[in-house]
C-alpha cells in the first residue's frame, strides 16, 4: 500500500488502520478475548515495561478496537500538517460512549479548582455533566455566548482558574455554529486547553485540528457508525505524550473502554462513511428547501440556508452545511405531537446520523422535564422538530414530511 500520506480520504475510510491478520482474514476479526498470553515471563516483563509492543488486557486495548481508533485518527488528521511541517500525527482512544470519551478527556485535563468555559448551546448530556457532576468534583463551568468573542475574552481575563475552552459546533437543536479559528486562537492566547465536540459535523465536513485545538471528541454512535448499531465515543489528541500518558491512564482506570463487537460495527460502518455523508448532505439540502417553502413551517434552522444566522461561519469552516436541521411548526406543541404521530417512514427516535431519517420533537421527549422558559431560552420552542436527514430516496422523505405536516 502507498504511504499513508498519499492516500485519499475515501481510501482511508476503508483501509485506514488495517493491520494484516495472522490467519489472513480479509477484515479484522472481532477479537472476543478479555486477556492476552505471554510466551515467556521475560516477554511479559518487556511488554509491561513498554519495551515490546503487545496487548495485555481487554480494558487496555484490543486489535479490533485499535483499527477503529487509528482509522478515525487518520480521518481527523487528513491533509493537516503539524508545526514541524510534517503530516499531523494524532492518537485516538475509543470508548464505550461519547459521554465516556468526554469524561476521560475532562478528568485527564482539569482538577478541583479549575474552571471550564463553554458555549451556551451544549449537548444535553454535557450540560448535565457540567451542572450536576463536575461541581461535586470542584470543577465549575462558565457558560458564555461564544458568538460574542469579546465577552469570552473578558471572562477568561477575569478568571485565572479557567483552564479549558469547550467548543461544540454545530450544536443542538438550532444548529448554532461558532467560529473555531477565532475561539481556538483566543484560548491559545491565554494558555487554555481547547477541545471540540465534532459529532454533528464529522471529519468529513470539518476538521477542528486545522485550528490547533488540543482534543476532538465524537459520539461515534452517530454518523461515524452510521447504521445505529452501536453506542461508542472517541477522544483524539495531538499531544502524543499526553495521550499516551495521562489520557491513556485515565481511560484505563475509569474503565469506559469499548468492546470488540461494537468496534467492529464501527469500522464496518466507516467503510461507507464518505459515500453516506455525500448522500446525507445532498438530501438535507433538498429537505431544507422543501420545508422553507412550506407555509405551515414558521422557520427552518439549516446552515445551508442564508436565513440561518451562522450561515457564514458554517461556510467558512465546513465543507458542506451537513445533514442536521430543525424546523418550527406554526401550530406549536400540539402540531409537533400530531406531526410525529402521522409519520409513516421517517423514524421517531432520538439520536442522529443513521441511514434512516430520524425525527424528534424535543418539547415532548428529551426536554419534557425542562421548564418551558428555560427550554425556550435554549431555542427549544414548542413546535420545534429536529431531523437527522437519512440517505433514503429524497422524494420519499419529502412525501412523508408532506403528509405528516398536512399541507403542500
Ligand atoms: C454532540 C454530542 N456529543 C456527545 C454525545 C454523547 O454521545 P453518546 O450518546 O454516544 O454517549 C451526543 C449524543 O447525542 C451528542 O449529540
Amino acid at each position: 500500500m502507498a504511504d499513508i500520506t498519499d492516500l485519499g480520504f475515501e481510501t482511508l475510510c476503508i483501509h485506514g488502520g488495517h493491520v494484516a491478520e495472522s490467519n489472513r482474514a480479509h477484515l479484522t476479526p472481532i477479537y472476543a478475548t478479555s486477556t492476552y498470553t505471554f510466551d515467556t515471563a521475560e516477554q511479559a516483563i518487556d511488554i509491561f515495561k513498554g519495551e515490546e509492543k503487545g496487548y495485555v488486557y481487554g480494558r487496555f486495548g484490543n486489535p479490533t478496537i485499535n483499527e477503529a481508533e487509528d482509522r478515525i485518527a487518520m480521518l481527523e488528521a487528513f491533509g493537516i500538517k503539524g508545526a514541524d511541517g510534517k503530516p499531523l500525527q494524532l492518537k485516538a482512544i475509543l470508548h464505550s460512549s461519547g459521554m465516556a470519551a468526554i469524561t476521560t478527556m475532562l478528568l485527564s485535563n482539569v482538577k478541583a479548582g479549575d474552571k471550564i468555559i463553554a458555549n451556551r448551546s451544549l449537548y444535553g448530556g454535557m450540560q448535565e455533566l457540567v451542572d450536576k457532576i463536575l461541581p461535586g468534583l470542584g470543577i465549575q463551568s462558565i457558560i458564555a455566548d461564544f458568538h460574542n468573542v469579546q465577552q469570552v475574552e473578558d471572562a477568561i481575563k477575569a478568571d485565572g482558574a479557567i483552564k479549558m475552552m469547550y467548543i461544540e459546533t454545530p450544536a443542538n437543536p438550532t444548529l448554532q455554529c461558532v467560529d473555531m479559528a477565532i475561539l481556538s486562537a483566543l484560548g491559545k492566547k491565554y494558555g487554555l486547553i481547547v477541545c471540540a465536540d465534532n459529532t454533528f459535523a464529522t471529519p468529513y465536513l470539518q476538521q477542528p485540528f486545522k485550528y490547533d485545538v488540543d482534543f476532538v471528541m465524537h459520539s461515534t454512535t452517530k454518523f461515524l457508525n452510521g447504521h445505529g448499531t452501536a453506542v461508542g465515543g472517541i477522544v483524539i489528541g495531538r499531544d502524543l505524550e499526553k495521550m499516551n500518558g495521562i489520557v491513556t491512564k485515565t481511560h484505563r482506570l475509569l474503565g469506559g473502554n469499548s468492546n470488540a463487537f461494537e468496534a467492529y460495527l464501527l469500522t464496518n460502518g466507516l467503510r461507507t462513511f464518505s459515500l453516506r455523508m455525500d448522500r446525507h448532505c445532498a438530501n438535507a439540502e433538498k429537505v431544507a428547501a422543501y420545508l422553507a417553502g412550506n407555509n405551515s413551517v414558521a422557520h427552518v434552522n439549516y446552515l445551508g440556508l442564508e436565513s440561518h444566522p451562522d450561515h457564514a461561519i458554517a461556510k467558512k469552516q465546513m465543507k458542506h452545511p451537513g445533514a442536521m436541521l430543525s424546523f418550527e411548526l406554526k401550530g406549536g406543541f400540539d402540531a409537533g405531537v400530531q406531526f410525529i404521530n402521522k409519520l409513516r417512514m421517517c423514524i421517531s427516535a432520538v439520536s442522529l446520523g443513521t441511514c434512516d431519517t430520524l425525527v424528534s420533537h424535543p418539547a415532548s421527549t428529551t426536554h419534557v422535564g425542562v421548564p418551558r422558559e428555560r427550554r425556550i431560552e435554549y431555542g427549544i420552542t414548542d413546535g420545534l422538530i429536529r431531523m437527522s436527514v437519512g440517505i433514503e430516496t429524497v422524494e420519499d422523505i419529502i412525501a412523508d414530511l408532506q403528509q405528516a405536516i398536512g399541507n403542500k
